[in-house]
């Protein structure tokens, strides 16, 4: 058997040593933490014993040590524990008798959310910053023709033409009042400290008094949350969006069920949060028509017949206020946005005041 390594012992990733039969000859830390075995049950079993169910992975590993050579793979996915796991893997051909093949480990998953993440806030922040401007070019010339139309009813020979004069104008009008929707930043935000709690009992509300039909909202809060700093009406517009949506999604007729979680160590657009809330949304619904998937955030997409598309565009700008994100998955039969909020320092968020425990109720 391989003495210990001590320069392998302190390594986070994992490391492990084979032999010509693919046993394990040694097992660092790193390693036992990843495969989930102590160092007593790695040593001496079969990587196909100790990982199995990959098969197609072993091949390689045991063509390796046939060929005396190494390999590396950027994004492999082995099943571990019943669990697929992302790693990066290099197996270096070694000497060390009776090892044959070094074979190292790192777990990728964290690191491919996190950027994931980031590109996906990144994405839609440029998203929301074309369609800003793009409001407030349309914007500007609406009021040169909703005026342009009124001169002209009034030279008009007869009324039997005003007619059209009018469609101008009610025309005008309504995209003039969509753009307002889309450049929403009339009220400045108020910051105070919010029980999320608070704001998904005030949306349960609401959406049960628009659809008194057969919705039911089921509730499962984890009531340890933390409050955060936050403008709540903002918040309240954001989750009420969601939600009204599962409801339309479901003609009223259905099940929704509201979530709130702690997520620890969260790292949102570049940035790392200790702490954040998770809100989930989600209905059992015919789910997010499969064509409109990757655009439901932008303004004006709708799937809905009467929708002007803007809830979705509005919630992501108030989640966004508040250096969140907000995604979704969804199948028929089950969609679920879900709302990360980070819990960010008071004073940072815009608080003018501490909060006290004399705030509290
Ligand atoms: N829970 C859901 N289930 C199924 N489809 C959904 C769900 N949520 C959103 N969608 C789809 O995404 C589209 C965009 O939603 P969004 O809220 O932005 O606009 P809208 O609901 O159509 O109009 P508005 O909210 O402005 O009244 C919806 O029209 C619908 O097709
Ligand atoms: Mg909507």
């Amino acid at each position: 058997m391989t003495q210990p390594f001590p320069g392998l012992e302190l390594l986070s990733t994992a490391v492990l040593m084979l032999d010509e039969a693919l046993q394990v000859t040694y097992a660092n830390p790193a390693a036992e933490t990843l495969l989930a075995h102590g160092r007593k049950h790695l040593l001496g079993a079969s990587f196909e014993r100790v990982v199995p169910g990959n098969a197609r992975f072993a091949k390689r590993l045991a063509q390796a040590v046939a060929d005396d050579a190494g390999f590396s793979e950027n994004e492999l996915t082995l099943e571990i524990a019943g669990q697929p796991v992302t790693l990066g893997c290099v197996a270096v051909p070694i000497m060390e008798e009776p090892a044959r093949l070094l074979l190292e480990l790192r777990e990728l998953d964290q690191q491919i959310r996190i950027a994931r993440e980031a590109k996906l806030v990144e994405h839609q922040q440029a998203n929301r910053e074309l369609i800003r401007n793009l409001a407030h070019e349309i914007k500007n010339p609406l009021g040169g023709i909703r005026g342009a139309a009124q001169l002209l009813e009034r030279e008009l020979p007869g009324p039997e033409l005003r007619e059209f004069t009018q469609v101008i104008v009610k025309e005008a009008d309504r995209l003039q009042s969509l753009m307002n929707r889309l450049l929403t930043q009339s009220r400045l935000p108020q910051i105070e400290m919010i029980n999320v709690h608070e704001v998904m009992e005030r949306v349960r509300t609401l959406v049960l008094a628009e659809h008194p039909e057969v919705l039911a909202v089921r509730r499962d809060y984890d009531v340890s949350l933390p409050d955060l700093p936050g403008d709540k009406e903002s918040l309240i517009q954001a989750v009420l969006n969601v939600a009204r949506n599962a409801a339309q999604a479901m003609n009223g007729r259905g099940q929704i069920a509201f979530r709130t979680r702690v997520a620890r160590q969260v790292t949102i657009a570049k940035a790392r949060y200790r702490l954040a809330v998770a809100v989930e949304i989600e209905d059992n619904g015919p789910g997010v028509p499969e064509n409109l998937a990757d655009k439901i955030f932008y303004p004006l997409v709708t799937g809905r017949e009467g929708g002007s598309g803007l809830g979705l565009s509005l919630a992501q700008s108030y989640v966004h206020q508040h250096q969140g994100l907000i995604e979704f998955e969804s199948a028929p039969g089950r969609t679920c946005f879900t709302i990360l909020l980070p819990v960010r320092n008071p004073a940072e968020a815009g608080l003018a005041r501490p909060p006290s425990e004399s705030d509290k109720p």
